[in-house]
């Protein structure tokens, strides 16, 4: 299997294909090897955030360079794939973004996708959405393994921060916590439901808690979890997705309330300290 690899994979492999930007944003990209496409199977390794406009339009040329070069199959791996929250229509007038980036993928030509806690499958293992296959993988067992070290050896119950989470930590005997939403803020541009509460109704005197998200983005969910397991009673807290973002000065504000936080390198950032690439076997 021939690999092309994006530059932003670099911290995992060596990459071989040139992705610049013209003075006005246009995207440029270069395979100097495409021809070797030629009648081969290609696994691309190209992450799609952070920008992910711009990186799903770097993956269309990339897929077409290789097409007309003959290639005959395409994976990718991509280990956060963007859109996949939007996967309800909440109000007529709105589109299943998810399904709409799956269905997209196939058309161009990707045969599989594989990827790490997609936050609509909700389960590790394959599944297709509009005629793309996707190899879903979970980094829960590798987060919860991690977490041994924020414990100092002492044991620790996995919780998830809302329902959607659940499958994370169901394997480890977790429960979930109740979070409740607000409606879309009204004014400024940002589609952002706020979080109102975090909920977790047992009292937790004296226990280590692990809480264990798909992502941190905004941080909004992790930080009242946090706050609520502590008002609990929880004796340390630490906090772990398989996907960080980090937004908004979250990372501070969780490393600050909590007792470690940390994440996969699917999205690379100072507390990426799990591999996914362990846990996903091509
Ligand atoms: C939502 O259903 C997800 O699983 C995460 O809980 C959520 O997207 C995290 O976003 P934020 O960090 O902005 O609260």
């Amino acid at each position: 299997m021939l690999e092309i690899v994006s530059q932003n994979f670099s911290d995992l492999k060596a990459p071989n294909v040139e992705i610049k930007q013209f003075p006005d944003g246009d995207s440029y990209v270069w395979i100097q090897d495409a021809k070797k496409a030629e009648g081969k199977d290609v696994r691309i390794f190209h992450r799609l955030y952070p920008d992910q406009n711009s990186r799903i339009f770097e993956l269309v040329l990339i897929a077409n360079i290789l097409k007309e070069h003959g290639v005959k199959s395409m994976e990718l791996v991509a280990p956060y794939l963007p859109y996949a929250r939007q996967d309800k229509i909440w109000k007529d007038g709105e589109t299943k973004s998810a399904e709409v980036l799956c269905g997209f993928l196939h058309e161009l030509g990707i045969k599989k996708l594989i990827t790490v806690d997609c936050h609509f499958i909700k389960k590790e293992g394959p599944y297709k959405c509009r005629g793309l296959e996707i190899m879903n993988h979970s980094m829960s067992r590798a987060l919860v393994e991690h977490a041994k070290s924020k414990f100092g050896g002492e044991e620790f119950e996995v919780i998830s921060p809302d329902r959607g989470a659940s499958y994370l930590v169901e394997e480890f005997g977790g429960d979930s916590m109740k979070k409740t939403r607000g409606d879309y803020q009204k004014s400024g541009d940002e589609a952002y439901r706020t979080i109102e509460k975090v909920e977790y109704k047992k009292n937790l005197s004296g226990k280590n808690i692990l809480i264990m998200d798909d992502m941190i983005s905004t941080g909004g969910t992790m930080i009242r979890a946090v706050e609520n397991v502590k008002k609990n009673g929880a004796k340390k807290v630490a906090c772990c997705a398989a996907h960080g973002f980090f937004l908004k000065e979250s990372l501070f504000k969780l490393r600050t309330g909590s007792d470690g936080v940390f994440v996969s390198d699917t999205i690379p950032s100072p507390v990426s300290e799990v591999k996914f690439m362990d846990e996903v076997k091509l």
